[in-house]
């Protein structure tokens, strides 16, 4: 059974916010989100805003706006201001706009995004932050959960910590974009899109945090686990192998790091990818949601 969680143990819990900020910030659980409010995300960043921004998002690691009526260009030139943008190769994109992903559910396709993952891990330098407009959205339902993998790494067992220090982790896109492939794409994408292998304990570049990075949606198994930890003969090791991994990736669905967000149309949520991974979840089929994402490029995980 796994340990219980504790709330005077996570990190954010532990911040005194002396800080002032340029804008209202209202935290939406002690241990992830804010809600930013007194801010026009249509007008470009002033410097102190932009950083003030930033250090928030590091902070709180989602932050959630109301009321955006931003067009998708402008959209494109906030999320901009953050750090390039990617051009997602296997989601369909704005028209004009290829740096927005599209996600439209119109009653004909149940989201699949109802799986705890950090956005593009699979790529050698995955993403630093995501900002995602809501469009439109059910009456009810089609929330999104985001989980502070900060809080789930510092509130792991000392001895999973120690198990887990050097083990380095294998992120691959195609067990969740290559289902509905063709043969020839899926292979063509295979050559073109590899495997990537980061560290199972990141280093949060701007914090110093440490962070839990496995997902469900993209790591499939570790990539030293036999070197680190040897099996005796054949694969007498496997299923702790693959029970560590189940286990790692459980520590996402613990309430006590998550927040989860109504979403109303024009609320904008704006998160860390390095520390958290998110969820969407999938109770409204057939009815329409519709969202647009902006994904910004982070830098190889450390
Ligand atoms: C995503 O996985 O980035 C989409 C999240 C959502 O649609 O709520």
């Amino acid at each position: 059974m796994q340990a219980a969680v504790t709330a005077p143990d996570l990190p954010a819990t532990r911040a005194t916010d002396t800080e002032s900020w340029p804008f209202t910030v209202r935290r939406s659980t002690p241990t992830i989100g804010a809600e930013i409010g007194g801010i026009d995300l249509r007008q470009p960043l002033d410097d102190a805003t932009y950083l003030a921004l930033r250090r928030a998002l590091v902070k709180f690691k989602v932050l959630f706006f109301r009321d955006q009526e931003i067009s998708p260009a402008q959209h494109v030139a906030v999320a901009r201001r953050f750090g390039e943008l990617e051009i997602h190769p296997m989601i369909g994109h704005h028209p004009d706009h290829p740096e927005l992903v599209v996600f439209g559910r119109n009653g004909g396709q149940r989201g699949r995004e109802n799986l705890y993952h950090s956005d593009v891990s699979w790529r050698e330098v995955p993403s630093m932050g995501s900002m995602l407009r809501c469009v439109e959205t059910p009456e009810v339902g089609g929330d999104t959960i985001w989980v502070n993998m900060a809080a789930a790494y510092a509130n792991l067992p000392e001895d999973v910590k120690a198990r887990i220090a050097r083990l380095n982790g294998v992120h691959d896109a195609m067990p969740t974009f290559g289902q509905a492939l063709a043969d020839d794409k899926y292979e063509a994408m295979r050559q073109k899109y590899p495997p990537a292998v980061h560290p199972v304990v990141r280093t949060h570049p701007e914090s110093g945090e440490k962070i839990l990075y496995v997902n469900e949606g993209f790591t499939t198994h570790f990539a030293n686990y036999a070197r680190e930890q040897p099996y005796r003969i054949g694969s007498d090791f496997r299923p702790a192998e693959m029970d560590l991994m189940q286990y790692l990736f459980r520590q996402a669905a613990a309430p006590e790091y998550q927040v989860r967000l109504k979403w109303q149309r024009n609320t904008i949520a704006f998160w860390d990818n390095r520390s958290t991974q998110h969820y969407a979840v999938q109770d409204y089929f057939p009815a329409v949601r519709h969202m647009m994402r902006a994904t910004v490029i982070g830098d190889r995980p450390v």
